[in-house]
């Protein structure tokens, strides 16, 4: 009998369209997700459902979807290889996720602190939906059954909350969803902010001075770099408790591959100010070739609409397997 080859484990991700992402999301996640995509059958989803549980501008929402679609495809996402799609525009998202809203307990959903948290930021908009975010989230995970879900701290308890959602569900019906782990690979870069280097980057910051965005052009890259918070010592070398200086030096290792060592000793006996213009030149080269493919693909947003539909096509047909399951389940009529 002919071997059947072993199926790849597969791994999903998605990221909201809530503005270009900065070089911490790029270097920490999203680079990652390219390397993955090598090794594994992964499916990546711009997360516009998740998106309206905080007020969106309609045309603003549309655009920055396209845009970040356009980024994903930039950064070497090839979506002939991997699905890569729309999450609104796969209807079993929304479909399974009402399922598991009603296989998710009022209770355990009342612990997010991510809830606690966007609650208390938006205290005018507390919907329902911005509650059951996390149950979304555990559909867009089950409904590819994935293996892995590469997760940063601010989602983890998302996923174990998906991982009880799911067992409780296998537990009453049989095997339905593969319970997914958290992946552990290669450590993405985690990247503080360029002001105040105790907090993560963020495009969210009022401080445009604090992030670089994915698409800041090379003067803006070299002034936010020359701009950047270190301390008196003028001494470029890692070490522990010296935050301004070591994120500039892990930026510099993720753009250039170089190890910490060796930039100690590439920059012994210079000052900040040469150090941070090589750090702006590494980030602007690391930046180069994706600002220019994301250009060229955003006068052509034909084709990319044409991507998204076919990624959402592909993404409707695996995703329905699991759906059919669960609907017949559960009792539903098919
Ligand atoms: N909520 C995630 C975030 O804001 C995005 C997201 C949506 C996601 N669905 C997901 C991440 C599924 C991992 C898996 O970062």
């Amino acid at each position: 009998m002919e071997q059947q080859p072993e199926r790849r484990k597969r791994i999903l991700s998605a990221i909201q369209p809530s503005g270009i992402p900065t070089l911490g999301n790029y270097l920490g996640a999203l680079k990652n997700w390219v390397s993955m995509s090598e090794e594994y059958d992964c499916a990546y989803a711009v997360a516009d459902l998740h998106a309206i549980t905080v007020r969106q501008n309609p045309a603003d929402l549309r655009h920055r979807t396209l845009e970040l679609y356009a980024l994903l495809l930039a950064i070497g996402l090839d979506p002939e290889k991997n699905l890569v799609f729309i999450q609104s525009q796969v209807p079993t998202h929304a479909q399974l996720a009402w399922v598991l809203n009603c296989y998710t307990q009022f209770g355990e959903m009342s612990r997010m602190t991510q809830f606690k948290d966007k609650s208390a930021q938006h205290a005018d908009n507390v919907n329902v939906g911005l509650f059951a975010y996390p149950v979304l989230m555990a559909a867009d995970i089950l409904l590819y059954q994935a293996d892995f879900v590469p997760v940063g701290a601010d989602q983890k308890q998302h996923l174990e909350i998906t991982r009880d959602i799911a067992g409780r569900f296998n537990g009453i019906y049989g095997n339905v969803f593969t319970i997914p782990e958290p992946y552990i690979g290669k450590e993405g870069a985690r990247v503080m902010s360029l002001q105040e280097p105790e907090k993560k980057m963020s495009k969210s910051d009022p401080n445009v001075n604090g992030f670089i965005s994915m698409l800041d052009t090379p003067d803006v890259i070299l002034r936010k770099c020359k701009r950047a918070v270190t301390d008196s010592e003028a001494r470029v070398a890692y070490e522990e408790g010296r935050g301004g200086i070591n994120n500039l030096m892990g930026i510099y290792s993720c753009c250039t591959g170089k190890p910490m060592a060796q930039i100690e000793a590439e920059f012994e006996g210079k000052g900040y100010g040469d150090f941070k213009i090589a750090v702006a030149e590494a980030v602007i080269e690391e930046l180069r070739p994706v600002q220019e493919r994301f250009h060229e693909y955003m006068g052509n947003l034909d084709y990319i609409r044409s991507c998204a539909a076919k990624g959402a096509e592909a993404a409707q047909r695996i995703s329905q397997r699991t759906l059919d399951k669960v609907m017949k389940k559960v009792g539903f009529v098919l």
